[in-house]
């Protein structure tokens, strides 16, 4: 599938059936998109809203949050786990204030990735999201995606496997509508292409998914073999 035909299938499948309402799409600003990244990490999406809700409530800004004592920060981070994620989120609240005044830096997704707990994943998805600029992403579920879609053998962990998907990450993603575009591909992998029983019936790429024509769809992502 060219890039061109891929985009025009998944905008016209996120327009009907994407995430259109999230709490962070509105006001669609740095900091709330990393807070929302962040949390989004490990944790789903309906369970996220009410944290976020209430994060920003409580932090408003970077700022707000990086004056914050620590203890009041992992307070409103309890139940959602991973509170290494807290943590590293406030220490870089700081580092953003101290060394580029107040405001994440968001220049290049390399910027990005030098404050704690932003991976390059992570940093796409903030740079695309409250940017629109190009920006490409790899999270869990677009791997999951990719591997289908071209049948992409062995492990992600394994550093050819993740060359061959960051590459094919990169040539799908578009030059525009890079906000919808980063939120239809985890939309897409979260609620269609998922892990357990994904939804080949109704995939915008039944037509040209490797997997599916071969009826190898759960053999995809490949686990390490222990
Ligand atoms: N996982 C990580 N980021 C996400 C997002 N913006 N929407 C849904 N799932 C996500």
């Amino acid at each position: 599938l060219s890039p061109g035909e891929f985009q025009t299938r998944l905008f016209a499948w996120f327009d009907q059936h994407g995430r259109h309402n999230l709490p962070w799409q509105a006001p669609r600003t740095p900091y709330r998109v990393w807070v929302s990244e962040i949390m989004l990490q490990q944790t789903q999406v309906t369970t996220v809203m009410d944290y976020f809700n209430r994060f920003m409530s409580r932090f408003p800004t970077l700022e707000a949050l990086a004056h914050a004592p620590q203890d009041e920060v992992l307070h409103l981070w309890t139940g959602l786990g991973y509170y290494a994620r807290a943590r590293n989120l406030h220490k870089a609240a700081q580092v953003a204030l101290s060394e580029h005044g107040g405001e994440l830096p968001l220049e290049s997704v390399e910027a990005l990735m030098a404050l704690p707990g932003i991976g390059r994943s992570t940093a796409g998805a903030i740079i695309a999201q409250s940017c629109g600029e190009r920006a490409v992403i790899l999270d869990g579920n677009v791997k999951r995606s990719l591997t289908r879609l071209h049948a992409v053998p062995g492990w992600p962990s394994q550093p050819s496997v993740e060359r061959k998907l960051w590459a094919l990450a990169d040539y799908y993603t578009p030059n525009a509508r890079l906000a919808d575009y980063t939120q239809a591909m985890m939309d897409f992998g979260a609620t269609l292409c998922k892990r357990g029983q994904p939804a080949c019936n109704v995939c915008p790429f039944s037509d040209v998914c490797l997997a599916l024509s071969r009826d190898e769809v759960q053999r995809y992502p490949e686990s390490k073999p222990k």
